[in-house]
């Protein structure tokens, strides 16, 4: 059972990144519930804070394997980094808050470093530098694509699936989601964009499936430089003269990558792999924040037998 009062408490979390005094004051005297009770119950979750918080969130996996890789060294190198000292948790720019969580699910990529939506792995204390950078890269141009209107929901016959889990995430989906965007759009490429979860494979990542004509052709361990060979096979531009121009670069992409294999398992089913999967059997084709598609394909269904 949900208490009550936590949809109300997460929504002010997400709208200010923090639990504002003036805000609980303001929905004690809506919800005619008194300041101390809505307190007591706000503190009983660890999730919830009182103080400011940055505008992105540092991660750092403390789970065992990442500890025995030197957690606590990267760690102890973000904090240096952005300038904290004793209980202080968020750089004095208000820009990154740092904190340690427990295990990521990507522990073949200890030690991992979960930066808002992105995953880095193999974080050493040297590289922290280049970590930030990196991730500040790719948080402006997620925000370039999503002011360019770059919806992954572009109509067409065609539909590429991207986990975007944390291993492929680590793996360098995010970067792959850009790269597809990119594309779609500079070629005028008629397919739609889904980012899914976990399939279970991780060691493969990260995994992209192109679902056409009732097949469903499964690539792994893609890289950017795979890409084109992967969209050529499938995917022609909607508009004569650029399919021109789109076909000139796949032979040129061709030609300087012969070495290139990059085949993909065929299937008529969804799952990858040999297996049959129960609790997990629609990950790696639903989007995981995506309620409405989880209810769609039977999502609670086990709670409405035992209630
Ligand atoms: S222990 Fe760090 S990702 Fe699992
Ligand atoms: S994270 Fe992509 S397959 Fe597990």
């Amino acid at each position: 059972m949900i208490h009550p009062l936590l949809p109300e408490l997460i929504e002010l979390q997400n709208r200010d990144r923090y639990l504002r005094p003036e805000a609980l004051a303001e929905l004690s005297r809506k919800l005619s519930l008194s300041l101390n009770h809505i307190y007591s119950v706000a503190s009983f979750y660890h999730a919830f804070r009182f103080a400011p918080c940055g505008k992105h969130q540092i991660k750092v996996c403390i789970g065992a394997a990442c500890y025995v890789k030197g957690a606590e060294a990267v760690y102890d190198a973000f904090a240096s980094h952005l300038g904290l000292t004793g209980d202080q948790d968020t750089s004095a720019d208000g820009l990154f808050t740092l904190s340690k969580v427990a295990c990521l699910g990507c522990c073949m990529l200890a030690v991992a470093v979960q930066i808002d939506r992105h995953i880095f792995g193999q974080v050493k204390p040297g590289n922290i530098p280049q970590v930030i950078k990196d991730f500040l890269q790719l948080a402006s141009e997620e925000d370039a694509a999503a002011e360019a209107g770059n919806s992954s929901s572009a109509p067409g016959q065609t539909e590429i699936r991207l986990c975007c889990c944390s291993s492929c995430r680590a793996a360098g989906s995010a970067r792959i989601m850009q790269a597809l965007q990119e594309e779609r759009q500079r070629h005028g490429l008629e397919f739609s964009l889904k980012s899914v979860g976990c399939h279970g494979l991780s060691f493969r990542a990260p995994l992209l499936t192109v679902f056409n004509d009732g097949l469903y052709y499964h690539y792994d361990q893609v890289q950017e430089h795979t890409l084109k060979t992967i969209l050529g096979r499938h995917l022609s531009s909607r508009n004569a003269i650029r399919q021109i121009g789109w076909q000139a670069q796949l032979a040129l992409h061709r030609w300087y990558n012969r070495s290139c294999a990059c085949q993909p398992e065929v299937s008529d089913s969804p799952a990858i792999g040999q297996y049959a999967r129960l609790v997990t059997a629609n990950s790696g084709q639903d989007q995981p924040e995506d309620i409405a598609e989880y209810q769609q394909h039977g999502g609670f269904q086990a709670l409405q037998r035992v209630a």
